[in-house]
């Protein structure tokens, strides 16, 4: 049985049902979700392999194979028709340039379930989806269960990484106008024990750890992989129950009535489906969903016991960020431009610009090293890869406002992320293309021989679809010093 057929036989069925990754009703062979690639604007659907089974990546692959994709749309299974798509403006805009959000990468985060490659959404700051027209949904104080499976170690403290019930409108209606799962170390409003991350439930105006509005000891700071994260409510109750994904059972981080604080008792659901964001559009947080659903009704323990023991045996596991030509940690490189015109012109830095400058075996001692870079372990994980400036030992490309930079490392976690990158085989077919860990819909670009993290026919100059795949491919070889 898949998760849904397990709510249903306890009375609880489900009215959205979303995964990238597999199928969540036994008999489901349906799209689980469609993708855009960017080399011709055409989108394909995703299914699973067979019935109850895990997504088709390899027709992805094939799909997007020298080109970039985004997920266009996340499909319901449960047939209310409640798909997430891109995010519209709300109290807040997203980047795009109508005030959307951004769309997830379809690669930025693979993985296997038994053994089979899937693909999660990878949601950087400013990727959203929803559905503003959602069937079916809990409204007013009408009970509700939901659980996600999520990425425990990506996170952030912006607002709000968020699944679930939220806003008709895209707007802050008041307290208790929303009720979702929360993930993630922001700590204006709940936290839990330690420094978090922590599962709370973003009821609007405040996350929620349990009854008390500022804190919850026993609301654990999370620290596997995988998490699955549980949120239900009803009239004056609701829970928060969370477990590794992976293996063990879920615990109890807390049930009982609602938070003590005006607004929430009873609820003002209203029923819009969210993922990656708050309730009025803020799009700041950062975070991975694999699968999640919505029920009617206010799931039993025992059944999402058994949804737990579920998920633990589809086998979620980690598997390569990377592909293309092996780069050794420790080894000197350089990174040469594959754009005809441009294939004399080697990434360098000049101060903290990083550009590319031409270079060859007669250039000066200085420019050689400034056109040499370390290959480091990816400093915020070590899936991935950091560049380390030859010459400037101790600081690495890192992006700032999409700009390749070349800064000190100051020891934070928003440094170490924005100095990692994931290098997979070069886009025009020669060399590597170097996408950012945080933002995979991003790669490092030349443009006007400055560099940048483009994306592929974004909304800055230095995103534009023209010259993009040539751009993007470096042809990497033993640096010059
Ligand atoms: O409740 C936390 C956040 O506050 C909501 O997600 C958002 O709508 C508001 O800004
Ligand atoms: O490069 C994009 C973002 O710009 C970085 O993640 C952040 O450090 C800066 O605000
Ligand atoms: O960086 C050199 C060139 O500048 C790029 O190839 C092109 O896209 C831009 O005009």
């Amino acid at each position: 049985a898949g998760p849904c057929d397990l709510y249903s036989s306890g009375g609880t069925p489900c009215i959205a049902a979303h995964s990238t990754t597999r199928a969540l009703y036994n008999a489901f062979t349906g799209a689980l979700y469609q993708v855009k690639r960017g080399s011709d604007n055409t989108t394909t659907t995703i299914a699973p392999l067979s019935a109850g089974g895990v997504a088709n990546a390899a027709a992805q692959d094939s799909f997007c194979a020298s080109t970039t994709c985004l997920i266009t749309i996340i499909y319901d299974q449960s047939g209310h028709g409640n798909h997430l798509a891109q995010a519209p403006k709300g109290a807040f805009s997203g980047p795009e340039s109508n005030g959307a959000d951004n769309l997830a990468s379809a690669i930025g985060a693979p993985v296997t379930l038994n053994g089979q490659k899937a693909y999660g959404v990878f949601v950087s700051p400013g990727t959203g989806y929803r559905n503003n027209a959602a069937k079916d949904t809990a409204k007013g104080d009408v009970a509700e269960g939901m659980y996600a499976v999520l990425d425990g170690t990506h996170y952030n403290g912006g607002c709000c990484f968020d699944y679930g019930n939220a806003e008709t409108s895209s707007l802050d209606t008041g307290n208790g106008h929303m009720e979702a799962i929360y993930f993630g170390d922001n700590s204006g409003w709940g936290t839990g024990a330690g420094s978090g991350p922590w599962l709370m439930a973003d009821l609007e105006n405040g996350l929620f750890s349990g009854s008390d509005p500022k804190n919850n000891a026993a609301d654990p700071s999370i620290s596997s992989r995988f998490f699955t994260a549980v949120v239900k409510g009803g009239p004056n109750q609701w829970a928060l129950r969370g477990a590794n994904a992976a293996s063990g059972s879920l615990s109890t981080y807390y049930s009982g009535v609602r938070p003590k604080a005006s607004g929430y008792n009873p609820m003002s659901k209203e029923g819009a489906i969210i993922l990656g964001i708050g309730g009025d559009n803020s799009n700041g947080a950062q975070g991975t969903f694999y699968e999640g659903v919505m029920t009617t009704g206010y799931p039993s323990d025992a059944t999402d016991n058994l949804v737990q023991a579920n998920v633990v045996g589809a086998r979620y596991a980690t598997t390569s960020l990377t592909s293309g030509p092996a780069l050794a940690i420790g080894s000197s490189i350089s990174l040469r431009a594959t754009t005809a015109g441009y294939t004399t012109r080697y990434l360098a830095h000049t101060g903290a610009t990083v550009n590319t400058q031409i270079v060859s075996s007669s250039s000066s001692t200085g420019l050689k090293q400034q056109a040499s870079w370390t290959v480091r372990s990816g400093l915020a994980n070590s899936a991935c890869l950091s560049f380390e400036s030859k010459d400037t030992a101790g600081s690495y490309i890192r992006h700032y406002n999409w700009e390749l930079q070349l800064n000190a490392n100051d020891g934070s976690k928003q440094f170490h992320e924005d100095a990692t990158f994931c290098p997979q085989a070069g886009l025009n077919g020669q060399g590597s293309s170097i996408r950012a860990w945080s933002f995979p819909t991003r790669f490092f670009r030349h443009y006007n021989n400055v560099t940048y993290t483009g994306s592929n026919g974004g909304v800055h100059f230095y995103d534009a679809a023209t010259s993009f795949n040539n751009d993007v491919s470096w042809a990497i070889s033993t640096g010059f010093a």
